[in-house]
């Protein structure tokens, strides 16, 4: 049979900020499949391009005084130089703001439109009295009508899933003034989306490749009834105009997914007819994140029927990425972005723990940075690299580099039934089988390595040893294939150091013998520390004003023992434990303030783990607890989270943690009070995830 082509994409990320590690796990997991195909043998055409539309951009970049064009030019400067920089191979990473997106916007519409799928209506829409316009989804926020979750924007909710109208949110507030919006009527164009409820459901129960929880997620939606689809939105906008109209645009979800085939278009020289004709002639297989499915599994596939397009072979769906368990947000200090991560390691070593970790699920990944770092040297490192060097180096050394024939071949016929695992599981997005398989040959290779013994079976039969060394390197051959999707640039190298041209799948069962390798070299190296700066560097144009309390760094930290510091008699030497292997030291002058020091064993306090460390009277303290004091200075004691997990980031709302060193002047700025038992900082109770900060001080100061 014929394979038709493969047309793949990841979700357009918009052009109004960075990269973050939440993205590139779609970025790596399109690549991996894209990879994968091409070296089996597939057509492939991999695209994926900015988002440049909306409201935010236009309303962000008037903020720096830019034009939205050179605002989104910059982001994608950033953003092609992030991918690049995880080695993601999209064979075009375009822009929305193109004219082969015009092209197919304004063609889609006007079939649409010929067809009968859009009339005219007028509505009411959320109109800011104090800014002079009227207010996109995203600009309105309230409860969401469908589930009640408060503080949800005005397109979809974040918690539920449901998308709505603005109009419809309870208790609606805008973005920009903060006033309540008024109802203004306005005419909008709309798409008979409730028209394609049958079509659609016969797609979602035919399609044998749409992840099942999904399916029904949407029939669910389905069943429940679909509503019309609003697709203009009011100037001023930044995006396409629609035609033979003065004020309005199309909406930026119409021409995002449109976006898809401008890519391809793109790739395929700007010819678009080529690109409609590859289009539907192709396997179109869109890769994105579990908020965007209504989008892609309804909105998409009813305008793709209504305009004789064909609609997409498979949707891939995956979960949001966490932060050693915590939710990737800024104001808790765990957005990284991808900039963040290539400046301080090697961008495979994340490749791989992505797909060690990726199913064909919406389960959420969670990258915890002890793990990575394990992960990356034991696995990766230890049995992989190092196999691969042992072998190359060893022959290099006493063979002058020359393989001679294999010898074992009930040990290469194993590891080759085991490739066609890899492959299975690459064809099913089960990335994490994949990586359990290879894991499986590089330790089947180390055993049988260090079984032969060949440091010393070479000095008895010298052939032999040679033997043995040939199908290591086959080993490292066959590693080196099925590792290419995930780790492009470390299969690369071993290609090199095998002296072997560019290989693909079908090379697995071709062993080299009587060949001469290349010069071993030391391709990956272990992470001994991680040093991230996580969150957003200053940038000097959009720089507010430093917030004090944004520079502390607070985690929560358990006391493991006290003793006396001998040349001071009012302070302790406190023991802590931070987690992630973070164990320290403190000096606090608590002595006069408890009893019985050893009750302050096995606390869980706050602890300013930034501090620059200090020498108090010959004894090291790496960082300061804080405690509260009453007004008239008699009783101290220390902050308290009992319920919290150690290491937990300790912040008040909205302020990202600090993640410089700081001086003990720079705490001395913060000012942090307790109020009714209440501990406060700005007006705002310091808390972590799990509670309130809780201390036996009922009024006082915290020090
Ligand atoms: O949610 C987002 O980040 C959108 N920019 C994704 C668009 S995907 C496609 F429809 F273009
Ligand atoms: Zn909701």
């Amino acid at each position: 049979m014929k394979h038709k082509p493969i047309f793949i994409t990841s979700a357009l990320p918009y052009a109004n900020g960075p990269l973050h590690l939440g993205s590139m796990v779609e970025h790596t997991q399109s690549d991996i499949y894209a990879r994968f195909m091409r070296m089996i043998g597939r057509k492939v055409v991999y695209v994926c391009a900015d988002d440049t539309h909306g409201t935010p951009i236009e309303v962000n970049a008037a903020k720096l005084n830019k034009t939205p064009e050179q605002f989104v030019k910059e982001w994608y400067n950033h953003h092609t130089a992030d991918l690049t920089g995880y080695h993601i191979s999209y064979d075009s990473f375009y822009t929305t703001n193109s004219k082969e997106s015009k092209h197919f916007t304004e063609k889609i519409f006007n079939i649409l439109k010929k067809n009968g799928h859009i009339y005219k209506k007028e509505i009411e829409l959320m109109y800011d009295l104090e800014a002079k316009r009227f207010l996109p989804d995203r600009y309105v926020k309230g409860i969401c009508p469908k589930c009640g979750s408060p503080d949800q924007y005005g397109d979809n909710c974040e918690k539920c899933g449901a998308t709505y109208n603005p109009n419809e949110l309870l208790e609606p507030y805008s973005v920009i003034t903060k006033s309540r919006p008024v109802v203004k009527i306005a005419e909008h164009y709309f798409f008979k989306l409730s028209s394609f409820s049958s079509k659609l459901k016969k797609w979602l129960t035919n399609n044998k490749k749409l992840q099942p929880e999904i399916k029904n997620q949407i029939l669910g939606w389905v069943n429940e009834g679909l509503e019309d689809w609003c697709i203009s939105r009011n100037a001023p906008y930044f995006g396409f105009k629609i035609p033979g109209e003065d004020d309005l645009y199309f909406y930026v979800w119409l021409d995002a997914p449109i976006g898809y085939m401008a890519a391809l278009a793109n790739e395929l020289n700007g010819k678009v007819d080529n690109a409609e004709k590859f289009w539907n002639e192709s396997d179109v297989t869109h890769f994105i994140g579990k908020d965007i499915i209504y989008f892609h599994l309804l909105f998409w596939p009813a305008v793709l029927m209504a305009s004789g397009f064909s609609i997409p072979d498979n949707v891939i769906v995956h979960g949001f990425l966490n932060i050693n368990g915590q939710k990737m947000s800024k104001s808790r200090g765990t957005f990284i972005r991808a900039i963040d991560f290539r400046e301080k390691t090697n961008t495979e070593f994340l490749r791989y723990y992505f797909a060690s970790n990726l199913t064909h699920t919406m389960t959420d990944l969670d990258l915890d940075l002890e793990k990575f770092i394990s992960k990356t040297n034991n696995e990766l490192v230890a049995n992989v690299a190092n196999f691969v060097y042992r072998t190359l180096s060893f022959t290099n050394k006493n063979y002058d580099s020359k393989l001679s024939t294999i010898r074992d071949t009930m040990l290469l016929e194993k590891i080759q039934k085991k490739t066609d695992e890899i492959k299975a599981a690459y064809e099913a997005f089960n990335y994490r089988d994949a990586v359990k398989n290879i894991q499986e040959i590089a330790s089947l290779g180390n055993k049988y390595f260090q079984n032969n013994e060949p440091w010393k079976l070479i000095k008895i039969n010298k052939e032999e040893t040679g033997e043995v060394l040939t199908d290591c390197a086959n080993i490292a051959k066959i590693l080196s294939i099925v590792l290419k999707p995930i780790l492009p640039m470390f299969s690369k190298s071993v290609e090199e150091q095998l002296n072997l041209k560019e290989q693909s799948w079908k090379d697995l069962p071709n062993y080299i013998e009587n060949h001469k390798i290349g010069k071993a070299v030391i391709a990956l190296q272990k992470i001994e520390k991680l040093d991230l700066q996580i969150g957003d560097k200053p940038n000097t144009k959009t720089q507010k004003k430093i917030d004090p309390f944004s520079k502390l760094n607070l985690k929560v930290a358990k006391i493991t023992s006290i003793s006396e510091h001998l040349k001071a008699d009012k302070l302790l030497l406190i023991n802590i434990d931070l987690g992630n292997n973070d164990k320290r030291q403190l000096v606090a002058g608590l002595k006069p303030f408890y009893e019985d020091i050893n009750e302050l064993i096995g606390k869980q306090i706050i602890v300013v783990t930034n501090l620059e460390h200090a020498n108090l009277r010959g004894e090291q303290s790496q960082g300061m607890l804080l405690a509260g004091e009453t007004k008239d200075s008699k009783t101290v004691k220390v902050l308290e989270a009992p319920k919290s997990k150690i290491g937990d980031q300790v912040y008040i709302e909205r302020i990202t943690p600090g993640s410089k060193t700081i001086k003990f002047d720079d705490f001395l700025k913060v000012k942090i009070y307790i109020e009714n038992n209440k501990v406060m900082s700005e007006g705002k109770q310091l808390k972590s995830d799990k509670e309130n900060i809780v201390t036996e001080i009922n009024n006082g100061k915290v020090r």
